[in-house]
């Protein structure tokens, strides 16, 4: 057990074998299953998840078709490489297509966001050779590995434990229509997260997203969104290039994609997919027959269930509720919801699992508490919050 852990979860009965690397900080909450939006402790206690593994949980916990579905994969076959073609593979491509609404013309299923991130700039740079700069946005988030990690806001000086980066990075401020004169013809991508994550729920909204696709064309620079947390689904749209009428040339996905099945994708629009040659880009996990049939199950149940009005209404009905005790207001968009906060998010978080067992997130801003819930929550489960936010006062 972590000090981390044994400090949050108040005992250490394992502290003298920690098999696990201490780099993360863990809740007071030990859970042993999860139902629908509920999380189920040890201790018998209910949670309510507002938090969703970071974004993850789509579907919540126990979906039965989605469990269904990756239950009888398992049995089928397990695993076939990129080499062997599959079925299943060429459904989940399809399925993700027609969500998307987007003129997709290729998909690259590899395993995490960071991976689809780190694909995207490789086909960025094969698109503009011999240009050497990506700019990314302040306060932006888009994974650990070396070149998503030199596009994070903050990493260098944290984090990022290479000796330099892959390429030249410029981060703009966001939302700053006067700075896009940076992007130039030296730029071979900017990357941005439409709503950001980690920043805050920060949405960048349709007039900055615009006249980024503008500059971006000006200057030939390639437009990546980086739809990890924000997209397939969760702000209530399949992509929050939808939600702003906006067409970047990729967008990567991961997170709410499999509904816990470690999976990514990266959609490239025509200029990117016919740049694309063989044995350019490669993996040996991604597009596995077991994360395939968990990315159709989900694609499935979001259209079945019509969960994206849910995610519409119910994110409308957070947003009317909630603005109650600490909250003075609210940023992002659908499910990807930044409560702003009169005192520090962080002290709201601890009360409202101790004291009221509801899940919520915090962000790199320390007054927003962050809501990335399960795309099925209704709204009774949002007046527990709004309830427990009430007595916080
Ligand atoms: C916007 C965004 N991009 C990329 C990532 C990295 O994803 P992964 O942890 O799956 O590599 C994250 C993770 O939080 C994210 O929020």
């Amino acid at each position: 057990m972590s000090t981390a852990h044994a400090m949050a979860t108040g005992h250490d009965s394992h502290a003298a074998h920690d098999p696990l690397a201490p780099v993360f900080a863990q809740y007071p909450l030990e859970v042993l299953r999860g139902e629908g939006v509920w999380l189920i402790g040890r201790d018998g206690r209910r949670v309510l998840d507002l938090y969703g593994g970071h974004a993850v949980a789509a579907l919540g916990y126990g979906h039965p078709a989605w469990t269904k579905a990756v239950n009888e994969q398992t049995r089928t076959l397990n695993f076939q490489s990129n080499a062997v073609p599959l079925d299943v593979r060429v459904r989940a491509a399809n399925k993700l297509i027609a969500f998307s609404k987007l003129p997709v013309k290729s998909v690259f299923f590899v395993n995490s966001g960071a991976e689809a991130n780190e694909n995207a700039l490789k086909m960025a740079f094969t698109l503009n050779p011999g240009r050497t700069e990506v700019v990314a946005l302040e306060q932006s988030f888009h994974g650990r590995t070396a070149g998503a990690g030199a596009l994070t806001w903050g990493a260098a000086k944290k984090w990022y434990g290479f000796p330099r980066t892959p390429f030249d990075v410029k981060f703009l401020p966001r939302r700053d229509f006067a700075s896009l004169a940076q992007i130039t013809e030296k730029t071979a991508a900017v990357v941005v997260e439409p709503i950001q994550g980690v920043g805050g729920a920060f949405d960048l909204g349709s007039e900055y997203l615009h006249a980024l696709r503008r500059r971006c064309d000006e200057t030939g620079a390639v437009l990546i969104f980086d739809e990890v947390q924000c997209g397939f689904g969760r702000c209530g749209e399949p992509f929050a290039a939808n939600l702003y009428g906006v067409l970047p040339d990729m967008i990567t996905s991961a997170k709410a994609l499999g509904n816990g099945f470690p999976c990514s994708a990266l959609l490239m629009m025509e200029k990117a997919a016919a740049a694309v040659k063989m044995d350019a880009l490669g993996t040996t996990f991604g597009a596995g027959p077991i994360a395939c049939a968990a990315i159709e199950a989900t694609v499935d149940a979001i259209e079945n269930e019509d969960l994206l009005a849910n995610v519409r209404r119910v994110s409308a009905y957070i947003r009317k509720t909630c603005i109650v005790g600490p909250v003075t207001g609210h940023q992002g968009a659908g499910f990807l919801t930044g409560l702003i906060c009169k005192t520090p998010a962080s002290q709201i978080q601890k009360a409202l699992l101790t004291e009221h067992n509801i899940l919520t997130g915090t962000s790199g801003d320390p007054n927003v508490l962050r809501l990335l819930p399960p795309f099925i929550l209704k709204e009774p489960e949002v007046d527990l919050l709004a309830a427990a936010l009430a007595r916080l006062g």
